[in-house]
């Protein structure tokens, strides 16, 4: 039976989509469409220039705002970036923490992802950390030691309390924006062991409560069969969040 401690948590990476117009045009016809989605948190993170727009729709409702990066100072001469205390003043709730697109472009290593995790929450925000093997790595048996590393030097290294207020994101990089979704099994095979890692690192109770979502072409069609394994904990979609009716089915799968 699944776990009726943790919480499923359904969550949108729009990444570099939707304008504030675009952000305004989505929220009336997703919302209607979740109001029987009381078995799950629901989170959108739109970037940052339409995120005052989605917490303005979404006011009074049960979605949540989320930033897809965060600075791990609070302020100072950093260009181009923002921080927590910004994410938090605008009304967002949660950060997404070490996206793949972002270790993978922006340089972001495993002791710059605790460094934002620990800023996060330092304010109050939810992190949610994104650790992930690629192809390579899968293909040449190395998935386990990859994240057991990205564990280690990101997520695993805050403290015990620090922990139990973070969730984490299995994002396979291989399965991201190709349509190559990991089957259930390989899905619930990865969050086992990142289970293990924290269980060796933390407890078993940190094991048994830290909520892990599963994220990599995540769509209406195949997250029945995702979210009917009980390690899976929830969802981090990408392109399927784009659309207001495919990301309500996706949220509304029980
Ligand atoms: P896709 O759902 O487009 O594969 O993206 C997944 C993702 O990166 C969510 O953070």
């Amino acid at each position: 039976m699944r776990s009726q401690v943790r919480r499923r948590v359904m969550a949108g990476n729009w990444k570099m989509y939707k304008t504030q117009a675009e952000t305004r045009d989505f929220f009336p016809v997703f919302l209607p469409l979740i109001l029987d989605a009381t078995h799950c948190d629901v989170v959108i993170a739109p970037p940052f220039t339409s995120i005052a727009a989605a917490v303005q729709a979404t006011e009074g409702s049960r979605v949540a705002i989320a930033g897809q990066n965060n600075h791990w100072q609070k302020e100072g001469a950093f260009t181009g970036e923002v921080s927590s205390q910004m994410l938090v003043a605008v009304g967002c709730t949660y950060v997404i923490v070490g996206h793949s697109e972002r270790r993978q472009y922006s340089g972001e290593t495993d002791g710059m992802v605790a460094q934002k995790s620990r800023a996060a929450l330092e304010c109050g925000l939810t992190p949610i950390v994104c650790l992930g093997e690629n192809f390579t790595e899968r293909e040449t048996g190395r998935t386990q030691e990859i994240l057991s590393q990205q564990f280690i030097g990101g997520p695993g290294s805050l403290t015990p309390e620090e922990f139990s207020r973070i969730l984490l994101a299995y994002e396979p990089v291989w399965a991201i924006g190709t349509g190559r979704t990991a089957t259930p099994d390989i899905a619930a095979a990865a969050h086992r062991f990142l289970r293990q890692c924290v269980q060796d690192q933390f407890s078993a109770e940190a094991a048994a409560s830290v909520r892990i979502l599963y994220g990599g072409s995540v769509k209406p069609d195949n997250s029945q069969g995702l979210m009917a394994q009980q390690e899976l904990d929830g969802a981090l979609v990408g392109g399927a969040s784009l659309d207001a009716k495919s990301f309500a089915a996706i949220v509304n799968c029980k």
